[in-house]
């Protein structure tokens, strides 16, 4: 069950004029979370935004004797709210309701992992990785965003063991162009039988191409979607998605708050989002 608390902002970390990791006392959103569920976030303490806004559980914070304490979020300033979170100064409270959808599942050995993340959709990667790395999966992360500076928090997978490609649209860091270059190479080079699953999250027509390549490879690929999201608790349909049921059946609007955001790719209707 999602529990609803104000947290108090542990710290605000700002890497970049947009980017910045927010971290949130939480201790029981942080017990009961899995790899790859979000939030909903009231960014203002008033009437603008009204809405919260959804955000992955970017990482689980443990205090000194190892228990759960709270969460981070990787946070991309793009509008109203965002632009409250990155300016948002340790000590002040938020309210926060979570942890919320259908979590990735973690593959096991002998099965590979790859998590392909572009932008921002790097968020729900660092908790997958945690999990894949406890089943010790080997793990690959593929990291795609337009220049070198706007790779973040590689490190954090670093220190999981995770090999990681990384792709730059400007060649400034990486493979240069987007990252189903090396996608596309990586899977063309394992034979058909290697058990692989591919788990990805970022811009639509990343998605999308993700989707298609894993299809034409024969592999097994989650889809993380970011569809706008007004409520997150299944009461609004803002965020619904055509997508067919998990038997492969006729495509239905499917609300991606309460059956996602954690796709099986062959379910979507990619011409629809
Ligand atoms: C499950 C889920 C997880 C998410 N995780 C993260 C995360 O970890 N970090 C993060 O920075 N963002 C994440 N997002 C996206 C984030 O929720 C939006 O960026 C945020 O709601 C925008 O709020 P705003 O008030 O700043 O923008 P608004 O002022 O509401 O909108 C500004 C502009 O952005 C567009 N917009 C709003 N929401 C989205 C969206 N979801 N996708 C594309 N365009 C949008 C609006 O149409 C508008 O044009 C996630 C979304 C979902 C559904
Ligand atoms: S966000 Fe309200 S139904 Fe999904």
């Amino acid at each position: 069950m999602p529990v609803d608390i104000d947290a108090t902002v542990i710290e605000n970390r700002r890497l970049s004029a947009d980017y910045n990791v927010l971290s949130l006392a939480a201790p029981d959103i942080a017990a009961a979370a899995r790899p790859g569920q979000f939030v909903m976030i009231k960014t203002s303490g008033g009437m603008d935004p009204l809405l919260r806004r959804p955000f992955s559980i970017f990482e689980l914070l443990r205090d000194g004797s190892g228990r759960p304490s709270g969460i981070s979020i990787f946070n991309k300033r793009i509008g109203a709210g965002t632009t409250l979170l990155s300016r948002v100064e340790a000590g002040a409270r938020l309210p926060l309701l979570g942890p919320l959808g259908r979590p990735f599942e973690p593959v096991g050995p002998p099965a590979e992992a790859w998590m392909v993340a572009g932008g921002v959709g790097l968020a729900p990667f660092v908790t997958l990785a945690t999990a894949l790395a406890a089943r010790k999966t080997r793990t690959t992360l593929l990291y795609g965003a337009r220049r070198a500076d706007e790779l973040y928090c590689v490190e954090l997978f670093d220190a999981l063991g995770v090999t990681i490609v990384l792709a730059t649209e400007d060649g400034s860091r990486g493979v240069r162009g987007r990252i189903t270059v090396p996608l596309d190479a990586a899977l063309g080079e394992r034979p058909l039988g290697h058990p692989a699953k591919l788990y990805v999250c970022g811009p639509t027509p990343m998605m999308r191409a993700c989707a298609q390549l894993a299809a034409v490879h024969g592999r097994a690929c989650d889809v993380s979607l970011e569809q706008v999201m007004g409520c997150g608790l299944g009461g609004c349909y803002s965020c619904v998605v055509l997508a067919r049921g998990a038997d492969g059946g006729t495509p239905h609007h499917t609300r991606t708050c309460v059956e996602g955001p954690v796709f099986d790719a062959r379910r979507v209707v990619w011409e629809a989002v």
